[in-house]
């Protein structure tokens, strides 16, 4: 028998992916709704939040707010009590890995934000300890609950691209250096000493994105940057960006397949959506970004002819088609969390674990050895058992 209610221990429930997408956008919208339903189409498992961090007023104001009857500064204590089923973390990504290691060690299913780890080793430690220790894992996925992403799996679940050539991504926005208008992320996302950096934070989402829609990573050629080396923090003080805002790469996939990834908080919008990936195949191409997905067909596809002499009138804009919202989707953050209850529940599949964190992580850290050293360099396959596994360059 399921049980009707699991004790969810959200660690971080304040910050900013822990209070707005882990909390209002999910746990309170599941609690709303009476719980998440499991496979026989009946039964409902209702959660419960106890939400954990360092200032127990802020923690007991967003209690209040929410109607939240729990609230702790004291992790050793929640996971010590068997009340609490899962232990959740949204902590600032340095924080993570001690936390996740006592959740490990206490027997708790354990579903974390991402990246894992700031290190390969310690991303696989992770994964490693979790197996040995038998508990349930996972890492979030979110962008792949996208409308526009759903869309393009679609299309190419239907084989609408024949055989696809290559795949080019654009995400970003710019991020204000915090003198004269605040920044719009926090500091510590400029700050390597941190655990910050747009590799760090953007490499582990393309790598479980690349996997699911295109083929895995075998290779990657990266150029970081620190375009802006000097911002303004949270409480106005002046600090130096020590990480990487910008990163341009390509990745080479299994099967082929060539993407190439621009990554940048120091680039202005001209594009209708904040990431835009264009996929070109033999029998047609799409433009998918956050919502919209827009295709054209080889049977649609006009001839441009190079005249850079004669101004070209022709609208190449207005040759796409835009693809109907047919599924609705929920919150992808919410959908995810609904997936791991019932993978811990009733052992529903849940490929999005540790291991799957830990070869986002590795993308990340052979993205920023590919720019320190000016390589390509080629990724091995992990696993849980073998002793080590590094990213080589060739
Ligand atoms: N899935 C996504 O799309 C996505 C987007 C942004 C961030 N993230 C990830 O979410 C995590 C949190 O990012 P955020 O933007 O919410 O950051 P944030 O700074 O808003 O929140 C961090 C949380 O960690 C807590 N914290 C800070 N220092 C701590 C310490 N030393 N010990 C314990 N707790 C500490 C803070 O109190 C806060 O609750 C990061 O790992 C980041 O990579 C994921």
């Amino acid at each position: 028998m399921p049980p009707s209610r699991i004790g969810i221990i959200m660690n971080g429930a304040s910050g900013r992916m822990g209070y707005r997408q882990h909390l209002t956008r999910s746990i309170l919208p599941i609690r709303d709704q009476g719980g998440v339903l499991l496979s026989d189409g009946r039964t409902r498992v209702q959660v419960e939040p106890i939400l954990v961090g360092r200032d127990r007023k802020k923690l007991q104001e967003i209690a209040d707010r929410h109607n939240i009857a729990h609230v702790s500064t004291d992790l050793d204590a929640c996971l010590a009590d068997p009340q609490w089923d899962i232990y959740a973390d949204f902590l600032l990504t340095k924080a993570r890995v001690p936390a996740l290691h006592k959740a490990i060690d206490a027997g708790k299913a354990t579903y974390t934000e991402k990246p894992t780890a700031e290190s390969l080793d310690a991303a696989l430690e992770l994964a490693r300890r979790a197996q040995r220790a038998g508990i349930k894992n996972g890492v979030v996925h979110d962008k792949l609950f996208l409308p526009g992403l759903v869309k393009l799996k679609t299309l190419i679940d239907s084989g609408f691209f024949g055989k696809i050539l290559s795949v080019r991504g654009e995400f970003g926005y710019w991020v204000f250096e915090g003198d004269w208008q605040p920044a719009q992320r926090p500091s510590w996302n400029y700050r390597a000493e941190d655990g910050g950096g747009i590799i760090v934070d953007m490499f582990p989402h393309w790598n479980y994105v690349l996997e699911y829609l295109f083929g895995n990573v075998k290779s990657v050629y990266a150029a970081a940057r620190t375009h802006i080396p000097a911002r303004v923090d949270e409480t106005g003080v002046a600090y130096t960006a020590t990480a990487d805002d910008a990163a341009y790469a390509i990745f080479e996939l299994a099967g082929g397949i060539v993407a190439q990834l621009n990554s940048s908080w120091t680039v202005r919008v001209h594009r209708r959506e904040l990431v835009e990936f264009q996929v070109d195949g033999t029998h047609g191409s799409a433009v998918a970004g956050l919502f919209d997905c827009r295709v054209q067909h080889r049977t649609l596809t006009p001839r441009p002819v190079w005249n850079p002499d004669l101004p070209d009138t022709h609208n190449y804009l207005a040759d796409w088609t835009t693809v109907p919202d047919n599924v609705p989707v929920d919150n992808g953050f919410k959908v995810q969390w609904e997936q791991f209850i019932r993978h811990v529940v009733e052992d529903a599949p849940h490929p999005y674990d540790f291991l799957s964190g830990a070869r986002g992580v590795q993308l990340a850290e052979a993205g920023l050895q590919s720019s320190r050293t000016g390589t390509r360099v080629q990724l091995r396959e992990l696993t849980l058992e073998a002793p080590h596994d590094v990213a080589v360059s060739v």
